[in-house]
């Protein structure tokens, strides 16, 4: 079953917003399989965001997920979890993020867009086993499973 690596920012975490964007994923059918607050570190965010490393804006970024607060890291589970949870947050700027979305309904900064979702099943597999230990992703059956899915 396919999986992503959803995290709230800490501009999300500090500002209540974590029960929110956790509640949507919930809602659309989706399954929470791990859930963690985490105040990862400034080398942790480096590597977290290694396919930006030659970005002008990376160095501000790890700084800002690694000195804010902690972020709130959660694996879910589903149909098509990767592409529909990316439609779910918007577009990396917010302002371009139609209403509806998780950024188009509470953010104006492309800094701080508080949240985070895999951009495709091969990221989601390395950023997984990056921010947890197997034993933290946990299987089990939603009971409501069939009500979801056909
Ligand atoms: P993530 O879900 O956080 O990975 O966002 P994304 O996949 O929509 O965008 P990307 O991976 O390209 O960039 C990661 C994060 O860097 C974004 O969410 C922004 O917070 C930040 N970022 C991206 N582009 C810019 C930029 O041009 N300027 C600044 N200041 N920040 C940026
Ligand atoms: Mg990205």
């Amino acid at each position: 079953n396919e999986r992503s690596f959803i995290m709230v920012k800490p501009d999300g975490v500090q500002r209540g917003l974590t029960g929110e964007i956790i509640k949507r994923f919930n809602n659309r059918g989706y399954k929470l399989v791990a859930c963690k607050l985490v105040q990862p570190s400034k080398e942790f965010m480096q590597k977290h965001y290694a396919d930006l490393s030659s970005k002008p804006f990376f160095n501000g970024l790890v700084e800002y997920m690694s000195s804010s607060g902690p972020v709130c890291a959660c694996v879910f589970e589903g149909k098509d979890v990767v592409k529909t949870g990316r439609k779910m947050l918007g577009e990396t700027n917010p302002l371009a993020s139609a209403p509806g979305t998780i950024r188009g309904d509470y953010c104006v900064d492309l800094g701080r867009n508080i949240c985070h979702g895999s951009d495709a099943v091969e990221s989601a597999k390395r950023e997984i086993d990056l921010w947890f230990k197997p034993e933290e992703v946990i299987t089990y059956s939603l009971i409501e499973a069939p009500m979801v899915y056909e």
